[in-house]
């Protein structure tokens, strides 16, 4: 298996009209493919993070928009009753988990597309099929535009790069993003190497950057969360890349609980801290982090460990997945379209073309 090339966390089987994807619940244990046949059963795949990580959870989103289109179509070929009903579809899938936006701009995405176009009800599912297999392929594009750029940040020869959470090829279609910096760095020098955080509470460092990494050749090494400060003390990390579930318009980002953790003791240590994600990840319609919608997630997360309970009984618990890391502590925003720099304000508008006409 080589995520280099053959893998798709995500594809559109055409010949059936599914969405096959790998199932990242029985990761690394087993490597196995579902197909995905109704717009409940992808809500459903979201939710229990069948598909994880913001680009993924996007693309779902974009063929959650197919498949909804092909029940609908059944039902009616009236235009604006598909549409209305379309639009409830929408609103459903978006509601599978809050915090990365990639969903709700793919869902939109796929809706703005047809809209207004004035076709039948029949041409109109065939435009979201092959939409939605257009923004698939688009997103292997883009992270290898961000993997590209990002290599050229690696500061020596031989570094020692730490991540968190997932954020590779099994967080997106193929490729990765914070991975893909990783993977375009490795094809320029292979002797780089990767520390990975386990990422506490669902281990997705543990369990699918490590596995990942390790299809690749890719020398990685695991680490538990609290750990990240004892080696940038003795001088081991070089660079911080992680990827991102949403970012505000001043750079304020999303990403899995710990991140921010990561990013103070980066700071503290000098090591440089870079985010890692395409300009879909971007909410222009927010103004900073503290509009961007945190995930409550199960108690169980935290208190059992493959199914057995490691704390006492009846235990307080809190679970929020994500948080947020201030602009002031990032770097840089390695895109598709550049590395991005403080002022995040500006240079966000700058990418987004929107300097001119504001
Ligand atoms: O809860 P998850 O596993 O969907 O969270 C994923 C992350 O936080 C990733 O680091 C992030 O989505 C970036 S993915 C390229």
């Amino acid at each position: 298996m080589d995520f280099k090339s053959k893998i798709k966390t995500i594809e559109w089987i055409k010949d059936k009209n599914v969405s096959r994807m790998v199932d990242q619940l029985v990761i690394p244990y087993e490597y196995k493919l579902i197909d995905i046949n109704t717009s409940d059963d992808m809500y459903n795949a979201i939710k229990t993070m069948i598909v994880r990580g913001a680009p993924a959870i996007g693309i779902a989103g974009a063929h959650g928009m197919a498949l909804a289109a092909l029940e609908i179509a059944k039902k009616t070929q009236n235009q604006q009753e598909f549409l209305s009903l379309l639009k409830e579809r929408a609103e459903f899938l978006k509601s599978s988990r809050p915090t990365a936006v990639n969903l709700m701009w793919a869902v939109d995405k796929q809706y703005d597309y047809i809209k207004n176009c004035g076709k039948n009800v029949n041409e109109m599912v065939q435009m979201l099929i092959d939409h939605g297999i257009q923004l698939e392929n688009e997103d292997i594009e883009i992270n290898k535009k961000i993997g590209d750029y990002g290599a050229e940040l690696v500061p020596k020869k031989g570094a020692t790069i730490l991540t968190h959470c997932n954020a590779g090829a099994l967080a997106t279609v193929g490729y990765g993003t914070a991975l893909g910096v990783v993977r375009s760095a490795f094809a320029k020098d292979n002797t780089i190497q990767v520390f990975a955080d386990e990422t506490r509470p669902r281990q997705q460092g543990a369990r699918i950057t490590t596995f990942e990494l390790a299809m690749d050749g890719i020398p990685v090494t695991l680490i538990t969360d609290g750990m990240s400060g004892y080696f940038m003390n003795k001088g081991m990390i070089d660079m911080v890349v992680v990827g991102a579930d949403r970012i505000a318009s001043n750079g304020d980002t999303a990403n899995k609980i710990g991140t921010y953790n990561l990013a103070i003791v980066a700071n503290y240590h000098n090591v440089p801290f870079y985010i890692a994600a395409p300009l879909s990840t971007i909410d222009t319609s927010i103004s900073t982090g503290k509009e961007i919608p945190i995930e409550e997630r199960s108690h169980e997360e935290v208190t059992h460990i493959n199914g057995k309970s490691v704390c006492a009984d009846g235990v307080n618990v809190i679970n929020p997945g994500f948080d947020v890391t201030p602009a002031s502590l990032i770097k840089g925003i390695i895109t598709e379209k550049g590395v991005l720099y403080p002022p995040y304000e500006d240079s966000i508008k700058e990418a987004f073309g929107l300097v001119n006409s504001l």
